[in-house]
């Protein structure tokens, strides 16, 4: 497995799909919960829409907008790891929301979808494992409409010294332990790591989605900047 590939992803996310819902709420300390159902209330303002949650893994954002509203006209759920989409499906079966989602196993790089097809793109942990991040932003912009919205859910380093350096530490060395002694394997959770250590800053970010030709791009730190939500529209 060599990071930078897609396969590298499909591999390593197949692997720990059995763990990785209850590994996210322990590692975050149930911060997650709050940090899609934030994401979520951006999309509140568009109503009947139709919606696809690229990188769904385990559908959680998918979820998160079922629970929140009732008038979602179509929602589609992508993920390149076949594992992931299992645990997702189950999952939708479970909360009775699998006759309101389509799940796709698939490239978010390349989706099978028309120009203009989704009112809103969502994407929560996904885009700090994809290879060509500028490739990604691009197909986003094509299949949403004009006024469409993106919302990227994505971890961060704070940039307060204090605080990045403890996180840090949590980073690198507690949460590889934790998540190698619940799943038995280490390796993923590095990884974790080194990607959110590499992935661009809050504001290379937003630089790279308005390259994309997004407008009102915009970012929201939460839980003291270990994550943020970036939100942009089509023109
Ligand atoms: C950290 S998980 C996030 C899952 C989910 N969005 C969440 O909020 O928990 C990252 C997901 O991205 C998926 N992924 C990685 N590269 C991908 C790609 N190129 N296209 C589609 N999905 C991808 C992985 O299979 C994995 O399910």
């Amino acid at each position: 497995m060599t990071p930078g590939e897609t396969n590298f992803a499909a591999d390593m996310f197949g692997l720990i799909a059995p763990v990785y819902d209850f590994l996210n709420h322990l590692l975050s300390f149930g911060q997650d919960y709050f940090w899609r159902r934030k994401a979520a209330s951006y999309l509140d303002e568009y109503k009947n829409i139709t919606l696809i949650d690229l990188a769904t893994g385990t559908g959680d954002i998918l979820t998160a907008l079922l629970r929140r509203r009732n008038d979602i006209k179509r929602a589609v759920g992508l993920d390149i790891s076949k594992e992931m989409l299992t645990v997702c499906r189950k999952k939708l079966n479970w909360l009775d929301f699998s006759d309101k989602v389509e799940l796709i196993c698939g490239d978010a790089s390349r989706t099978p979808f028309e120009d203009n097809s989704f009112d809103a793109v969502t994407m929560a942990f996904g885009i700090r494992n994809m290879p060509d991040v500028p490739a990604v932003l691009k197909e986003i912009r094509r299949i949403l409409k004009p006024a469409g919205k993106m919302l990227i859910l994505e971890f961060a380093i704070p940039s307060n010294l204090f605080i990045r350096n403890i996180y840090l530490l949590y980073l690198k060395i507690l949460l590889p332990l934790i998540a190698g002694l619940v799943s038995g394997d280490s390796r993923p959770y590095r990884y974790l790591g080194r990607s959110i250590e590499s992935f661009y800053s809050p504001s290379e970010f937003l630089d790279c989605m308005i390259d994309a030709g997004f407008e009102n791009a915009a970012v929201r730190p939460l839980s003291l900047g270990v994550a943020c939500i970036y939100s942009a529209v089509k023109p």
